[in-house]
């Protein structure tokens, strides 16, 4: 015990020691924190669902038809009608021949790397969410990780006809920058390997023209069709609002899962009230594009606003902006005066970037106002022009 005594003081000594507050969410853009109302930049609740009265309404439905817990794993009676349901719907609207729901979309990485019983070389971006990173460890998972975007780094660990994947993100959770996706495929077809992407950050929300009553995705931002690479992950717990996520991929891929991913497999299966809520957002989300064009006209504010102050935020189409710090003090020390002054930003250090790249991330929902954003560029300007006088 004394052991982990010195571990945590020894993290706190360094800036690196993750702490939770306790927060009271009264919408995506506003929270109570300690009795004050503060404006967010925090959630990945990006179209405000997660509030949506009628989704509420759903779930409320449901549950007093089906009861609240699921009971027990898919594979025993945890797969319901609308579980059944709800694979149909996503594979509609993405038309994609099969469709697994997974409780999270940390589960949903695990379960893909689970599939395989050979060896297999995962080819993986540095900056690669955490879930990949784990699932790549198991079975006789080999891994490769190329600089981040490099994609000629990245063919340099491809080998033609080999068990190669390419598993990448679409949106990188801790920067907002974007994988070509294009580029992917192409690199997929040339060296027939697998390619594997994660777009819990795109699904509902990327940059493209989607067709009526289908679902944006990062894919049809660069005009590939999902159905064409092997597996696609979306969540439930950011664009539409509620909780799980799901797999996507030909029948045989999907069986697969169904028979080897052990934490599918293992795990007691979401609520049905919480299925329900989900076909109900996605129903919202596939035909109502007003949050989402809400969303995208603040970040193309966000970004012409922080260009014109020459602050150094990413100015990628995703609503995940970041600020490069360089040293984990300064960042929480940057964090908690926004915070005395009404506005609560995330402060990214390291284990979850790499070392002197602590950083700000701030997260725009459709429900910001352009007064927020404002506020918060010019009071961010004003404290960082105060630290380096
Ligand atoms: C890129 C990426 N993949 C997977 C996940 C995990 O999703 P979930 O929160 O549904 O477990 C996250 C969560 O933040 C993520 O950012």
């Amino acid at each position: 015990m004394t052991s982990f005594k010195n571990q945590i003081k020894k993290l706190n000594s360094l800036g690196y020691l993750r702490t939770r507050s306790v927060i009271n969410v009264e919408k995506s853009t506003r929270v109570n924190l300690g009795n004050k109302i503060v404006t967010s930049f925090l959630s990945n609740d990006y179209l405000g669902m997660s509030k949506n009265r009628i989704i509420i309404t759903e779930l409320k439905k449901s549950a007093n038809t089906h009861g609240i817990g699921s009971g027990s794993s898919p594979l025993i009676s945890g797969y319901s009608e609308s579980h059944h349901y709800l694979e149909k719907e996503i594979a509609e609207y993405l038309n994609v021949e099969s469709c697994l729901v997974v409780n999270s979309g940390y589960m949903a990485n695990l379960c893909l790397l689970n599939i395989f019983d050979q060896e297999m070389n995962v080819v993986q971006d540095r900056q690669s969410h955490n879930s990949i990173i784990e699932s790549s460890k198991i079975n006789k998972i080999k891994i490769n990780r190329y600089k981040h975007l490099d994609n000629t780094h990245l063919e340099k660990h491809l080998r033609n006809g080999k068990q190669d994947i390419i598993f990448s993100e679409s949106v990188f959770s801790m920067s907002g920058d974007a994988t070509n996706i294009k580029e992917h495929y192409k690199l997929k077809k040339n060296y027939k390997s697998f390619l594997f992407v994660d777009d819990a950050h795109g699904f509902g929300i990327a940059k493209c023209k989607a067709k009526n009553n289908s679902i944006e995705n990062s894919c049809s931002s660069f005009n590939i069709k999902i159905s064409n690479i092997d597996a696609y992950m979306g969540t439930f717990g950011k664009a539409v609002g509620t909780l799980g996520a799901f797999i996507c991929g030909n029948k045989d891929l999907i069986d697969m899962v169904v028979q080897k991913g052990r934490p599918y497999i293992y795990s007691t299966a979401l609520p049905r009230c919480i299925i329900d809520a989900t076909r109900k957002s996605l129903k919202i989300l596939a035909i109502n594009k007003t949050r989402y064009n809400k969303l995208h006209s603040n970040i193309s504010y966000f970004n012409k606003q922080s260009l014109k102050k020459d602050m150094a935020f990413n100015f990628t189409e995703s609503p995940i902006k970041t600020y490069l710090i360089g040293d984990p003090h300064s960042t929480l020390s940057i964090r908690d005066k926004l915070i005395k002054e009404g506005i609560m930003v995330q402060a990214i250090r390291y284990p979850t970037v790499p070392r002197k790249h602590d950083k700000l991330r701030v997260t725009l929902t459709s429900d910001h106002t352009k007064k927020d954003i404002d506020i918060l560029l010019d009071t961010l300007e004003n404290i960082h022009c105060e630290k380096s006088k």
